[in-house]
């Protein structure tokens, strides 16, 4: 099943949200509708949103044919739904530079969107599950941050996938998710990929994880990207440079899967990139229910800065990189 697809006229998600209580798909058909699920994560995930972006020019080029203005004006919304990851703007990007030919060719340009991020997961899968075998002990026990499987692309996913390849070869030792506060994309999404590809995972606190490796209880981190900058600098889920941290202190690999379509060439360093800051409500609180007092403020960014000489390797769909060792992306 397809994280997101184009469906009979409409957009189609699994409603990350409601997961893992709940599989329910939504047929989003209006762009502002496609904007909120954006937002709300509903659907999230780098290569998902961009092929979310793609998608939401597709939905404003059929609703506003004839009309530029309105197709302009909708193209915006999504284009900025979220400002870290590239893939958002670069996917509505695409889709939007077919504008004049009318909306078959935008939706033609989406769809080639989400094929090459369908191709994009098999091939990282493939390259990544290579090159674990080469730099970690056999059955190596993984840290990963965040959520990086199907849910996040198309199908497949990055890192996640990487960690069910080597599943599939009767490589894997064992997985630890970091839960990935506030929202809980580790705890919530990951563990419940892994149960699906029937893969026993233990959920452990975001703190946990340096600890975890400097007891020697982890062979490697891997985790995805939301934007790679183009000295190497990764931005990913809040939480991944204090496990890039904990990985250089322990001397093991911290290995970044995400496509091409992730590498962002005009961004020099992490210092230019836009960090989402999502409010003090999802960090004070959970589901409605309040975990501070009244009282308390809250700082939430959403992602960090991962500085390129913590990275041991970037795995993409055309190529391994090593930026720990001066490689440029
Ligand atoms: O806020 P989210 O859940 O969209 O953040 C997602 C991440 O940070 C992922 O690790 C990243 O997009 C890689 S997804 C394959």
């Amino acid at each position: 099943m397809r994280t997101i697809d184009w469906v009979d006229g409409a957009v189609e998600i699994i409603d990350q949200t409601a997961l893992p209580d709940r599989l329910t798909v939504r047929r989003l058909h209006g762009v502002e509708e496609l904007v909120a699920a954006i937002r709300t994560l509903a659907v999230r995930g780098a290569p998902a949103l961009g092929v979310a972006g793609a998608f939401g020019v597709a939905l404003a080029a059929r609703l506003h044919e004839g009309d530029p203005v309105a197709t302009a004006a909708a193209v915006h919304l999504v284009e900025n739904a979220r400002p870290t990851a590239v893939n958002l703007a670069l996917g509505a990007r695409r889709a939007a530079a077919r504008l004049p030919e009318g909306p078959d060719a935008v939706l033609a340009t989406a769809l080639a969107v989400r094929d090459e991020e369908i191709a994009a997961a098999a091939a990282m899968a493939e390259r990544g599950a290579d090159l674990l075998a080469e730099l970690c002990p056999p059955r190596p026990r993984m840290l990963t941050h965040c959520n990086t499987g199907a849910l996040a692309a198309v199908v497949g996913g990055t890192a996640l996938g990487v960690v069910i390849e080597l599943h599939r070869r009767g490589g894997l030792g064992a997985v630890v998710a970091s839960e990935t506060r506030p929202l809980l994309q580790g705890a919530r999404l990951t563990s419940w990929e892994l149960g699906q590809a029937g893969i026993e995972c233990r959920v452990a606190v975001d703190g946990a994880g340096p600890f975890l490796m400097a007891r020697g209880e982890i062979d490697a981190v891997i985790l995805g990207a939301d934007r790679i900058c183009a000295n190497g600098d990764t931005v990913n889920k809040i939480g991944s440079y204090a496990h890039a941290l904990g990985a250089h202190r322990a001397g093991i690999p911290f290995i970044v899967v995400a496509p091409e379509s992730t590498v962002d060439h005009h961004t020099a360093t992490g210092a230019d990139v836009e960090i989402e800051d999502r409010g003090p409500d999802e960090v004070l609180g959970f589901r409605g229910t309040a975990t501070a007092p009244a009282s308390a403020g809250a700082v939430n960014p959403a992602f960090d800065v991962t500085p390129y000489d913590l990275i041991t390797a970037i795995v993409t769909d055309r190529r391994v990189v090593r930026p720990a060792l001066g490689e440029r992306v």
